[in-house]
């Protein structure tokens, strides 16, 4: 049986004004690019978006997980778009292409990447997360709540199939190792780690009784690699919907509410996750609340799903009343955490602080420092 991959790929390569938005012309470039890359047969199908300033590119192929050819397409893609951003002085032009070449994988090379490669079920419904000022870690508390919490996932008691539970592989982003544990009977342990969102951040999910793939995320950790802040790595993540696996409307209601994540201005400030519809993919406010779309796909013979003339069919799942309870709340707490300015909790804490651009501010005080008797 041929399997299909799904490959989320993403990159900020320049924005407007400031990192607030990408522009259509850059987001035409990609969409060239695709549309080449789809002639030739190596994608099958391809979706052009962006959320914030991230520009994003999603994919459907039979070239499998971490495939040379697939991440130089991307990779390929995002050059061309920062050419064209350079050229419009779009702020931030080509800021998350960390490297001079492509060397056979984007690991390390800047851009985010979220795949997953699965022989299709008779219909194949996927989720499709993506956020802007933010963290990969962001994604914690969403994935606990979906494959791990029966108070947001029914399923997990209601329904044969799910009652196996599922496994996480969580990543230690300080130590650059990871480990998985499997839920009910790890729960806690599991808590222990990805309640430390500085320190660790979920990868992957898979379903218990037979090992298959529900989730991954993108978990880059940009800074590291630049050695300096390059902005947050803000994340995308792909879950699998229905049959067996939770339910659409169980992996969008965590966000009847809102939570906290850590990003937002110059990535130092704890904000509430804002979802929002395309139209409102753009951090406007104290550049943010850290924004988050979500869109249904299906996967249908190696493609997306697509009308009669071929246009991959889309859902924006947040643009929805529905989801105007959390934005309510979010705007109420991003009022209340502005209040608090510089101070934390408003700020993110020490640790997390080495990776912005305040050590420089602290580093010019040292020498001041009297010592106390
Ligand atoms: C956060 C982010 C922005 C910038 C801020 C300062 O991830 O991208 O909040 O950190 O706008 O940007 P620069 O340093 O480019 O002036
Ligand atoms: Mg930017
Ligand atoms: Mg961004």
């Amino acid at each position: 049986m041929v399997k299909t991959t799904v490959s989320l790929i993403k990159a900020d390569i320049g924005s407007i004004p400031g990192h607030v938005t990408v522009p259509k012309p850059l987001l035409d470039v990609a969409e060239t690019k695709m549309a080449e890359a789809k002639e030739t047969g190596l994608i099958k199908s391809y979706y052009v978006f962006h959320a914030g300033d991230d520009t994003e590119l999603l994919m459907t192929h039979s070239h499998g997980e971490n495939s040379e050819d697939i991440h130089r397409l991307a990779w390929n893609t995002f050059m061309a778009c920062a050419d064209k951003a350079k050229k419009m002085k779009l702020y931030g032009a080509g800021q998350d292409l960390l490297v001079d070449a492509f060397s056979g994988n984007l690991k390390g090379m800047g851009p985010g990447v979220a795949e997953m490669e699965f022989e299709e079920r008779g219909s194949d419904p996927v989720i499709v997360y993506a956020a802007d000022k933010t963290e990969p870690a962001a994604f914690n508390y969403l994935l606990y709540k979906i494959f791990a919490d029966p108070g947001n996932t029914s399923g997990l008691v209601i329904d044969p199939r799910l009652t196996c539970g599922f496994s996480f592989e969580v990543l230690d982003g300080l130590k650059n190792r990871s480990v998985t544990l499997s839920t009910p009977d790890e729960l806690y342990s599991l808590l222990a780690l990805i309640g430390a969102t500085e320190h660790y951040m979920i990868k992957k999910v898979t379903r218990n009784s037979d090992g298959e793939v529900a989730a991954v995320s993108s978990t880059t950790k940009i800074n590291y690699i630049a050695g300096k802040y390059v902005g947050k790595d803000d994340p995308v993540c792909l879950i699998r919907a229905q049959s067996g696996l939770p339910s659409v409307g169980e992996i969008t209601s965590p966000f009847l509410h809102t939570y906290l994540v850590a990003g937002w201005m110059r990535g130092s400030h704890w904000g509430p996750f804002f979802p929002v519809s395309l139209k409102n993919s753009k951090c406007t406010l104290f550049d943010g609340p850290p924004r988050i779309i979500g869109l249904g796909i299906q996967v249908a013979n190696g493609k997306l799903a697509a009308d009669d003339d071929g246009t991959p069919l889309v859902i924006d799942l947040f643009d929805d009343p529905s989801f105007d309870q959390a934005r309510q709340e979010a705007m109420q707490l991003a009022s209340y955490m502005r209040r608090q300015g510089v101070f934390q909790p408003a700020r993110l804490g020490p640790g997390a602080m080495e990776y912005t651009t305040l050590p420089q501010c602290l580093a010019d005080l040292e020498h001041r420092f009297k010592k106390e008797g």
